[in-house]
C-alpha cells in the first residue's frame, strides 16, 4: 500500500457540504472515496472532481462508492467494495444527513419522521463507523469526523426548531464520545459547519459550502491527532 497519500471516505458527498469536503480533501492530496446512495449523482460528482484535478494538473483521485447509510446491506457491500481497492482508511467523514421537520414542533413530530431522522443522522453514522473501523485501524492516524449541528447542542437549551433533527444531532454527539472512548488511538470528533447554503441550509444561509466544509476538512486532515471526543466549530471547541 502506498502511504504517500492519505485515504478518505465522505458519505453523502454527491452534493452540498459533503461534495465540497471531498473536493477540499482531494486538493489536500487525499485519495477520496465519494460516498453516495444515488449511483448517477455519485458517479457524476466523482467525475466532476476528477476532471477539475485534470484541468489544474492537481492531485488526488476521487472514486465513487455506493453507500446508503440507512441500509445495513448497502454499508456491508460498500465496505467490501472499498476493501477491494484499499486495505486502509485514514479519515471517515460521516456527513450524510437529512432534515425533515424544520416546520414541526416537538408535539407534532411523527414517529415516522423521528425514526427516519435518527436512523439516518445518528444510527447511520454509527453503522458506517463500525463497518469501516477495521480499515481505519490500519492507519497511522485514524480519524472519524461526525458532521453534527449547533442545533444538537444542549448547553443553551432548545429554541423549538426541527426537534427530530436536533435530537438526532445531540445523539450523534453521543456516538462521537462513545467511539472516542472505545478507540483511544483514533481522533473521533463532532463538528458543526455553521449555517451553510445547500439544499438543506437554503439560500439565506450565511456561509458558502467552502466555508462550511473548511472546519470538517481541518478535523479530517490537519487537527492534532490527540484532539478527540470533542465538538468543534471554526476550529474551536464548542459546548455539547
Ligand atoms: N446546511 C447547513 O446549514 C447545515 C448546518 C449544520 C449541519 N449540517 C449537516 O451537514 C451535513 C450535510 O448537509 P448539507 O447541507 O450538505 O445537506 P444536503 O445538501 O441536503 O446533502 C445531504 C447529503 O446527504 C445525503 N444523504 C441523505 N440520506 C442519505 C442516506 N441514507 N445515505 C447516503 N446519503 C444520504 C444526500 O444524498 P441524496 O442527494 O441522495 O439525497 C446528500 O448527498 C448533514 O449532516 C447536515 O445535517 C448542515
Amino acid at each position: 500500500m502506498n502511504r504517500s497519500h492519505r485515504i478518505a471516505l465522505v458519505t453523502g458527498a454527491n452534493k452540498g457540504i459533503g461534495f465540497e469536503v471531498a473536493r477540499q480533501l482531494r486538493r489536500e492530496r487525499f485519495r477520496v472515496f465519494l460516498g453516495a446512495r444515488n449511483e448517477g449523482g455519485g458517479k457524476a460528482a466523482a467525475e466532476k472532481l476528477n476532471s477539475e484535478a485534470r484541468q489544474k494538473e492537481d492531485y488526488g483521485e476521487v472514486t465513487f462508492l455506493k453507500i446508503d447509510i440507512t441500509d445495513q446491506e448497502s454499508i456491508k457491500r460498500a465496505a467490501e467494495e472499498f476493501g477491494k481497492q484499499s486495505d486502509r482508511l485514514d479519515a471517515l467523514v460521516n456527513n450524510a444527513g437529512i432534515l425533515l421537520d424544520d416546520d414541526k414542533d416537538v408535539l407534532a413530530v411523527t414517529s415516522d419522521i423521528f425514526e427516519t431522522t435518527l436512523r439516518t443522522n445518528t444510527l447511520g453514522a454509527l453503522l458506517v463507523s463500525q463497518a469501516f473501523v477495521p480499515f481505519l485501524k490500519k492507519s497511522d492516524a485514524p480519524r472519524i469526523v461526525n458532521v453534527s449541528s449547533g442545533g444538537g447542542q444542549l448547553a443553551d437549551g432548545a429554541d423549538g426548531w426541527a426537534p427530530a433533527y436536533c435530537i438526532s444531532k445531540t445523539a450523534v454527539n453521543g456516538v462521537t464520545v462513545q467511539l472516542a472512548a472505545k478507540l483511544p488511538n483514533f481522533a473521533v470528533n463532532s463538528v458543526c459547519p455553521g449555517w451553510v447554503r445547500t439544499d438543506m441550509g437554503g439560500l439565506n444561509a450565511t456561509r458558502s459550502v467552502a466555508e462550511g466544509a473548511s472546519g470538517i476538512v481541518w478535523l479530517a486532515a490537519e487537527a492534532l491527532q490527540k484532539e478527540t471526543g470533542k465538538f468543534w466549530r471554526d476550529r474551536k471547541v464548542i459546548p455539547w
